[in-house]
C-alpha cells in the first residue's frame, strides 16, 4: 500500500466527484487528478473550454477548473486506464433510492458501487487504496473488501498470493453543501476518515490524511474506525434534516396562533446550544441526500431491529412531505379552491439557490400537485434547463412515493405530452409572470428580490397572490405595492 500519493484517479464525475477532485488537484499540483466516467456526455462538458457551461453549476468551480485542468486534473471515459494507474481510487458514483425489488423507496441502491469495485478488482495489477466518497449506508465498505477480495483471487489462482494486489479500503465522506461546495471543500469543518483495523488500514488512512494536509489544518482531519465513518455521514445529513422538518413543524403553528417562525427561529438560535445555522422554514428541503440519506438509515434500523428508532427518524421525512403538500394546498385553496387553467408563476426549480442541481427539489413536488388539478405553471429559473425541469416531472410521474400519507388524493399520471402542454418554460422572469394569476417563489435564487415588483404587480392578474416558500421578500414593501402576500410561518 503506497503512502506516498501522487496518482489518483476518481470514478464517477458528478456534483461530488467533480467538484472535490478539482479542488484536491488545485491545492496538490504534485498529484495527477483524473476523473471518469462513463458518461461521454459528461466528460466532454467538464473538458469544454466554455467555463461557464461546465455540467456542475457552482460559484468559484471555473476559476479551479481553469488552474487545474490539463496540468494535473484530467477528466476521461478511459475508466481502466485510470484505475490501472492509480495508487488511490475514490469511487464517487451515485447511490439513488432503490426503485425496484427489496428495500425499494428506502435502501440505496448499491448496483454502481458494487460494479466499479468489480472492475477495479478486475483490472488492479499492483495495490490500490480504494475510497469511498459517495454516500452510502453503514457496511458498505464490508461489501466492497469482500468484493475485492473475492475477486482478486478469482481467476488469478495461477498467481503466487504474495503477488496479489492487495486493498485498503476507507470511508471518506463528504460534508461539502452544494452552491457552497467549493468553499467547504477549501474551508472544511472537518475531513472525516474510516478505517479498516489493520496495518494496511492505517497506512491508507495516513496516505489519505497527507494528502488533504496540503490545505486542511491538521486537527481538523478526523479519523475513526470505518463504521463510525460511514454512519457520521448518515446521522449528519439526519440531524440537518431533522432541524429543518423541526422548525417547518412550528412554522405551520404558527400560522395557526399569529406568530413569527423567523422570530421564533432567531430567538432559539441565540441558546449557544441550538445555534443559529440551518433554522430557516421553507417549503420543504431538497437535493439528493437529506431524504435518500434519511430513508437509509430507517431501512438499516428496521433491519437490525430498531422499529422505534426507524419511526423516529422517518416522521423527519414525513414532515417534509406534509410541508411540501402544506404549500400546494395553500395556492390551491387561495385561488379559491381551484387553480384548474389559472397560470402560476413559479420562480426558481433547483433545490437550493446556487446550484443547477434540481433532485428532489419541493417545486417538482408542488408543481405535480397543482398539475393533478390542472393548473398552467410557468416557471423560471436562473440556471435549469427545460428538459431538466420536464424530465423531473416525468420521472416522478414513473416514481411517485404512493405512500404518502398527506396527500389523500390519489395522483394520476400525467403523460409527457400533457406535461408539456400544461408547463413552460421561460427564459424570462417578466414573461413568465405576465397574466400569472399567482407567484409561487420555490428557490431563494438572491435575483428575486431585485425584481421590479412594481412592474411585476402591473402585470399580474388581481387580486395579485405571491406565495413565497422562502421568505425572501420584504413584506412591507411587497403587501404596500397591493399584492396579497403569503409567507411560510406567518400567522
Ligand atoms: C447537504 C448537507 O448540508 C451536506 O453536508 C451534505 O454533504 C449533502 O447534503 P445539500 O443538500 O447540498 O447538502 O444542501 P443544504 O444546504 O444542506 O440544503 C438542503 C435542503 O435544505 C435545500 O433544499 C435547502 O433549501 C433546505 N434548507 C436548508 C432549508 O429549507 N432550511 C435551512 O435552514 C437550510
Ligand atoms: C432545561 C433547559 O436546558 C433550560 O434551558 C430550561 O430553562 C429548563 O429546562 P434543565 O432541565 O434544568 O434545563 O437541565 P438540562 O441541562 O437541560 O438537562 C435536562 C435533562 O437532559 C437532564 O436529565 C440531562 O441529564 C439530560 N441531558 C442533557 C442529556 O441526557 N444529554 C445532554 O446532552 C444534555
Ligand atoms: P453525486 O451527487 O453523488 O456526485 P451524480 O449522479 O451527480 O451523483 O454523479 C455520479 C456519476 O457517476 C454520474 O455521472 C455517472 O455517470 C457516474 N457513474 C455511475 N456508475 C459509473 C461507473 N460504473 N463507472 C463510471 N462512472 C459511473
Amino acid at each position: 500500500i503506497a503512502s506516498n500519493i501522487t496518482k489518483i484517479a476518481c470514478i464517477g464525475a458528478g456534483y461530488v466527484g467533480g467538484p472535490t477532485m478539482a479542488v484536491i488537484a488545485k491545492q496538490c499540483p504534485h498529484i495527477k487528478v483524473t476523473v471518469v466516467d462513463i458518461n461521454a456526455q459528461r466528460i466532454a462538458d467538464w473538458n469544454q473550454i466554455d467555463l461557464d457551461r461546465l455540467p456542475v453549476y457552482e460559484p468559484g468551480l471555473p476559476e479551479v477548473v481553469a488552474e487545474a485542468r490539463g496540468r494535473n486534473l484530467f477528466f476521461s471515459t478511459d475508466v481502466e486506464g485510470a484505475i490501472r494507474e492509480a495508487q488511490m481510487i475514490f469511487i464517487s458514483v451515485n447511490t439513488p433510492t432503490k426503485t425496484y425489488g427489496v428495500g425499494k423507496g428506502m435502501a440505496a441502491d448499491l448496483k454502481y458501487v458494487e460494479l466499479c469495485a468489480r472492475q477495479i478488482a478486475e483490472i488492479a495489477t499492483d495495490d490500490k487504496i480504494v475510497v469511498e466518497k459517495s454516500t452510502l449506508p453503514v457496511r458498505t465498505a464490508q461489501a466492497i473488501r469482500t468484493i475485492l477480495d473475492a475477486a482478486a483471487t478469482n481467476g488469478k489462482d495461477t498467481q503466487l498470493a504474495t503477488s496479489r494486489p492487495k486493498f485498503a479500503v476507507l470511508s471518506n465522506p463528504e460534508f461539502l453543501a452544494e452552491g457552497t461546495a467549493i468553499n467547504d471543500l477549501l474551508y472544511a469543518d472537518r475531513m472525516l476518515i474510516g478505517s479498516e483495523d489493520n496495518e494496511d488500514g492505517k497506512r491508507a488512512e495516513q496516505a489519505l490524511a497527507d494528502v488533504y494536509a496540503n490545505w486542511v489544518p491538521r486537527e481538523r482531519i478526523v479519523t475513526t474506525r470505518i463504521w463510525s465513518s460511514e454512519l457520521s455521514k448518515l446521522t449528519a445529513n439526519a440531524f440537518l434534516a431533522q432541524r429543518i422538518s423541526s422548525i417547518n413543524a412550528i412554522s405551520a403553528l404558527c400560522e395557526r396562533t399569529g406568530a413569527d417562525v423567523d422570530e421564533v427561529a432567531h430567538a432559539i438560535g441565540m441558546d449557544s446550544r441550538i445555534g443559529p445555522k440551518f433554522l430557516k422554514s421553507s417549503v420543504g428541503f431538497g437535493g439528493s441526500c437529506f431524504q435518500k440519506d434519511i430513508l437509509n438509515l430507517v431501512y438499516l434500523c428496521r433491519h437490525f431491529n430498531l422499529p422505534e428508532v426507524a419511526d423516529y427518524w422517518e416522521q423527519v421525512v414525513k414532515l417534509n412531505d406534509y410541508q411540501k403538500h402544506r404549500f400546494a394546498k395553500q395556492i390551491i385553496d387561495t385561488l379559491f379552491n381551484t387553480v384548474s387553467g389559472k397560470k402560476i408563476a413559479f420562480l426558481g426549480w433547483a433545490f437550493k439557490k446556487d446550484t443547477n442541481d434540481t433532485r428532489e427539489s419541493a417545486a417538482i413536488y408542488v408543481a405535480d400537485e397543482l398539475l393533478q388539478d390542472r393548473a398552467e405553471i410557468h416557471v423560471y429559473d436562473p440556471k435549469v434547463t427545460a428538459e431538466q425541469i420536464y424530465g423531473d416531472l416525468e420521472y416522478l410521474q414513473k416514481h411517485r412515493r404512493n405512500d404518502n400519507p398527506c396527500t389523500a388524493t390519489q395522483f394520476s399520471a400525467l403523460s409527457a405530452v400533457e406535461i408539456r402542454s400544461l408547463v413552460t418554460v421561460h427564459d424570462s422572469p417578466y414573461e413568465a409572470l405576465k397574466n400569472a394569476h399567482a407567484t409561487a417563489i420555490l428557490t431563494e435564487w438572491d435575483e428575486f428580490k431585485g425584481y421590479d415588483w412594481q412592474q411585476i404587480y402591473n402585470n399580474m392578474l388581481k387580486p395579485a397572490f405571491i406565495f413565497d416558500g422562502r421568505n425572501i421578500l420584504n413584506r412591507k414593501e411587497i403587501t404596500s405595492i397591493g399584492f396579497e402576500l403569503k409567507s411560510i410561518g406567518k400567522g
